[in-house]
């Protein structure tokens, strides 16, 4: 990712902050008792997951961009936590509208923020795009899973937010990677794919009952999570170092 990248993304969410999806008031909004009492928890959970100001991923972003001189880098963060945090007010106002009480913490959040802390921009990356990757299933999955018209263009005006999301993220990652020897490229790229594949083991196992009314099955699901894995995290073609974004 150059300079020019850099621009352009940037260029993605300043124009995304001035003109925000919008879920339409004239939709129909009516989400049946079986259907909240199977979407009530794993909503909550996702929900939860959006909604973060970004503090550690900011300072992160804020030293790697100062140390390595690469512009735009911070301003493009603050805009995709802010549309983060746009998704967790859409999800928020929709499960008020419907009665589902939110959470205040639950284990798989705590886990990931956890790791996420645990070191710089690298790894906070690589954490943040799992998620996405797998939320994207998650939640073209969750649009399937229900008949309430909202619920379904809420699912969909987020998955096409979070495609640019990962778009944005993969470039980042594979700049932020471009520097490291073969075999350590090899461990980081060993490392990422058993903490993708366990996380979506993991979210197979606690939202199941919303993935299989979609019609998932364990497999299928995991096989959807490395295909988006696949897509977006194998290497190809050449990776730019922070001094050739830097235009050094
Ligand atoms: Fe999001
Ligand atoms: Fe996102």
């Amino acid at each position: 990712m150059g300079v020019g990248d850099l621009e352009i993304w940037l260029n993605h969410f300043e124009h995304h902050s001035r003109h925000p999806r919008y879920v339409p008031r004239s939709l129909s909004d009516v989400l049946r008792s079986d259907e909240r009492k199977l979407i009530a928890s794993s909503i909550a959970t996702f929900q939860l997951g959006e909604q973060s100001e970004g503090r550690t991923l900011l300072l992160a972003a804020e030293r790697f961009a100062r140390e390595k001189q690469v512009p735009h880098l911070l301003r493009t963060i603050e805009l995709l936590i802010r549309e983060e945090q746009r998704h967790a007010a859409l999800l928020r106002a929709f499960m008020q509208d419907h009665r589902i009480p939110p959470k205040s913490t639950d284990w798989t959040d705590r886990v990931f923020r956890l790791v996420r802390r645990l070191a710089g921009l690298q790894l906070y990356v690589g954490v943040l795009i799992s998620a996405e990757l797998i939320g994207n299933v998650y939640y073209r999955a969750l649009e399937s899973a229900t008949g309430c018209e909202r619920l379904q263009v809420l699912c969909r005006t987020i998955v096409s937010d979070e495609l640019a999301h990962v778009g944005f993220e993969s470039q980042l990652l594979f700049m932020l990677r471009a520097d490291r020897g073969a075999r350590l490229s090899a461990l980081t790229h060993l490392a990422h794919r058993i903490f993708f594949a366990t996380t979506a083991a993991v979210v197979w196992l606690t939202h199941r009952s919303v993935l299989r009314r979609a019609g998932h099955s364990s497999r299928s699901f995991l096989r959807a999570c490395q295909a988006q894995y696949n897509f977006y995290l194998e290497p190809t073609g050449a990776l730019a170092s922070p001094q050739e974004i830097a235009g050094r």
